[in-house]
């Protein structure tokens, strides 16, 4: 029988000895020099840092959107680097949604559609589509706005559509980017109030970049990046 190391219940990511490396103009560019951290489900977790300082890069990894120069991010205790980019792809398509800063809904669309959209790209069942997407518009406060195209959304609604669509098919993770960088300070707070509610309600991880320090406090734990490397959590 293999021997199964025991992990904590609530662990979904751990990054060990990441080193990220780019090369630009010929040069080799060390961005992450050695990161170790864990995401647990039921928490949210913020990557902060200044500008330039590898979150996006980091947050890719830990997405399976990139791959380390050297260690190795595991999920679920699973590492990525041992599975093709075909179980990357179903991986990543089942288990993980991702938000970025600019909202990336398809204009055309009714929010309704957009977040529909998302639940029969991920193969749900017909069935679901209707009581999920009704779910969704709920946790991000807009069903209301179910039948209203982006173009009639003020930005922080767009961005809770985004989310919205992130979730439909029940991702064990949501990633985020940045995702209350074009936000006044108001509907960023809002943003952060209904990741703690969907944490709350679907018992996922989130994890998100930000560079506003006044969303720091929000969190169950804060990695702060500088110069390639974390400081304890907070
Ligand atoms: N694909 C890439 N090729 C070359 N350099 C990159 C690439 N991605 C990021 N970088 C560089 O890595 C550094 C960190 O970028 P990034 O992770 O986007 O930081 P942040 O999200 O904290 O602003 C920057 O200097 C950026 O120019
Ligand atoms: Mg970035």
């Amino acid at each position: 029988m293999a021997v199964q190391l025991m992990q904590p219940a609530g662990l979904l990511l751990e990054v060990r000895g990441v080193h990220k490396s780019f090369i630009s103009g010929g040069i080799p560019l060390q961005v992450l020099k050695g990161i170790d951290l864990t995401v647990e489900s039921g928490k949210l977790t913020m990557l902060r840092g200044r500008s330039g300082s590898g979150k996006t890069t980091l947050l890719n990894l830990l997405g399976g959107l990139d791959q380390p120069s050297e260690g190795e991010v595991f999920f679920r205790g699973r590492s990525f680097q041992n599975q093709s980019d075909k179980q990357l792809t179903m991986l990543r398509r089942r288990q993980i949604g991702f938000v970025f800063q600019s909202f990336a809904l398809l204009p055309l669309f009714s929010a309704w559609e957009n977040v529909e959209l998302s639940l029969r790209m991920a193969g749900a069942r017909r069935s679901e589509w209707k009581p999920r997407t009704a779910r969704c518009l709920e946790l991000v406060g807009l069903t209301k706005r179910a039948n209203h195209r982006p173009y009639e959304l003020s930005g922080g609604e767009q961005q809770r559509i985004a989310i919205a669509k992130a979730i439909a098919h029940k991702p064990a993770l949501l990633l985020a980017d940045e995702p209350t960088a074009e936000l006044d300070s108001q509907m960023a707070a809002r943003i952060i109030a209904i990741f703690r509610d969907i944490i709350e309600a679907e018992g996922i991880a989130i994890c998100m970049t930000t560079h506003d320090s006044t969303l720091w406090e929000a969190a169950d734990v804060v990695y702060q990046m500088a110069d390639g490397r974390l400081q304890e959590p907070e």
